[in-house]
């Protein structure tokens, strides 16, 4: 063997050369590794004459601690570029559009269930609510409908089959029942607070009835104000008002004589039809006239039934149709696209 010349010029040229940690990994197997050629110059020493092995010795270490220190502060430098370059090539761009998420949409008898509330809040009435699964005392009895009431027959209710919760067996014969609409709300307001009152009570009610006009579950808002000096005059003056902020101000009101067991007068709110300019169409039937609410001054039955001394207080009552109004807001002719979630339909609110 010759003897030993140091690797340390050749190996910083190489070094020079080296662009990343992988590169280096070789680099340092070329030299330091097991078979590497610093490795191996000290493995073959004693092949030298034994007065020049002391110093190749020393020249073989110097050069292996000098590669193994210029490897380490290489790769510190390298490793540290390595991790910058990822960083910046997984930086979130906070300049690019976000993901697109569709929000949904308020549905029409919730637009204008929420303008409704809003008109009679603004007149200063209150917002109450009652249950959607009643008993027979709540959505007939104390509204002046006894059992056998002929009114009864008016709407077709569907019976909760209490099963074993009571000693009926039969639903039809059960005390429980979905409410046929929201003046049972009337009786458990009234029932639980002293005059006067001022409230609407919106929701949902339900009757067996299907078709162009009904489903099976509806809207209705009704309404209640008590108090010692109440007159069909204010049950005018409200009705009136409140239709004219729905359908504008110049739209014709009428109320014609009608009966309801729970008021005394009745009356039922037409609004001139606006589709024909009340020329008479499909939609009033050739009237000019439609339909729009029921309402009443309360009879003094319902207040015996609650409580209240019907020689001191009066009051009016009104119940109307969510459903209706918006068809009639809308021009739409078929109440049942309501509910059979076609977004077609229900995107154009
Ligand atoms: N409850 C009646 C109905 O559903 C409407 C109504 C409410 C009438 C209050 C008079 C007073 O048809």
């Amino acid at each position: 063997m010759k003897s030993y010349t140091s690797l340390q010029a050749r190996f910083l040229e190489e070094l020079d050369l080296i662009k990343n940690t992988t590169e280096l990994s070789t680099l340092r197997a070329k030299y330091i590794g097991k078979s590497g050629s610093v490795t191996s110059a000290l493995k073959t020493l004693t092949e030298l004459p034994p007065n020049e092995r002391g110093a190749a010795g020393k020249a073989i270490n110097e050069d292996k601690n000098f590669i193994a220190a210029t490897l380490k502060e290489k790769e510190d430098v390298l490793k540290r570029i390595e991790i910058s370059n990822k960083i910046a090539s997984n930086k979130i761009d906070l300049t690019l559009p976000g993901y697109y998420k569709k929000a949904g949409g308020r549905h029409p008898v919730s637009i204008v269930m929420k303008e409704i509330v809003d008109i009679f809040a603004s007149m200063g009435f209150a917002i109450e609510e009652g249950p959607e699964v009643e008993t027979d005392y709540y959505n007939f009895e104390a509204l002046n409908m006894p059992k056998n009431h002929p009114a009864r027959d008016m709407q077709d209710t569907f019976y909760v089959d209490t099963g074993g919760l009571t000693q009926n067996a039969s639903a039809v014969d059960s005390d429980v029942l979905l409410r046929t609409h929201t003046s049972a709300v009337q009786i458990r307001v009234m029932k639980r607070s002293a005059p006067p009152l001022r409230f609407i009570a919106p929701g949902k009610v339900y009757r067996r009835d299907s078709d162009i006009t009904h489903t099976p579950l509806f809207h209705q808002v009704e309404g209640l104000m008590v108090d010692t000096d109440i007159s069909f005059a204010n049950l005018k003056a409200v009705l009136e008002g409140f239709l004219h902020l729905v359908f504008g101000a110049t739209l014709p009101v009428r109320f014609r004589p009608s009966f309801f067991p729970f008021t005394e007068p009745s009356t039922e709110g037409d609004i001139g039809c606006f589709f024909c300019k009340q020329t008479g169409c499909r939609i009033c039937k050739g009237t000019g006239w439609i339909e729009i609410l029921g309402a009443g001054m309360v009879n003094p039955k319902v207040f015996q039934m609650v409580g209240y001394d019907p020689e001191l207080y009066c009051g009016f009552a009104f119940g109307m149709g969510i459903e209706r109004i918006t068809m009639l807001k809308y021009g739409i002719d078929d109440i049942r696209l309501f509910y059979e979630g076609d977004l077609r339909f229900l995107q154009q609110f």
